[in-house]
């Protein structure tokens, strides 16, 4: 079972959280900055795919990220993912952003569902403040929302029961 852990930052924390995602794997190859992929084709020789990504871009419909994500996007939905497990984990500022709450998660989401992944790691929203976010689908974030910026004190835990969830939903990796 190999598991490949994926990332794009503007100022590092989302690269942080996949180290940190990483350390408590085990297994799990040492992540990669998604725009040093020159082959994207390499995503499918994984048997789970850990995704991270910021939300920069307020408001906007698409391309919501504003990293490297955004360009990848239509070739993500080509790709042939069938069986395969992909879960999501976004940063965002559930704060000051509140009513776009990590937005760009479901974007992503949206386009590994395309290819024919099978998604994992859906957190539910009770546990978390905000207004609104494009990621919520029904009573559930379709990933893992962390916020760096105003509740970096609940990040430990928040990542510890999501990758217990992970073992438990991606068979192979406990
Ligand atoms: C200009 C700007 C726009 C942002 N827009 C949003 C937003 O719409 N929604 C959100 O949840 N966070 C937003 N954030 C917060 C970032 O997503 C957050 O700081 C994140 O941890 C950055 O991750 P990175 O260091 O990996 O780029 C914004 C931050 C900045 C500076």
């Amino acid at each position: 079972m190999t598991i490949g852990i994926y990332f794009a930052t503007t100022t590092g924390k989302t690269e942080d959280i996949a180290e940190r995602i990483h350390g408590l794997l085990g297994g799990a190859e040492s992540p990669i900055d998604i725009s040093d992929v020159d082959d994207l084709s390499e995503l499918v020789n994984h048997d789970g795919i850990i995704c991270g990504i910021p939300t920069w871009n307020t408001g906007a419909e698409s391309e919501r990220s504003g990293t490297t994500w955004d360009s990848l996007l239509d070739e993500i939905s080509g790709l042939s993912l069938s069986g395969k497990k992909v879960a999501i984990f976004g940063l965002g500022d559930s704060s000051t952003y509140t009513e776009n709450y990590c937005d760009a998660m479901e974007e992503l989401h949206r386009y590994f569902k395309e290819a024919g992944a099978s998604m994992v790691g859906y957190v539910s929203k009770s546990e978390y403040t905000f207004e609104e976010s494009k990621s919520v689908v029904g009573d559930s974030f379709c990933g893992l929302p962390l916020d760096e910026d105003s509740e970096s004190d609940m990040t430990d835990s928040r990542i510890s029961k999501w990758v217990d969830q992970l073992k438990a939903e991606i068979p192979g990796l406990a």
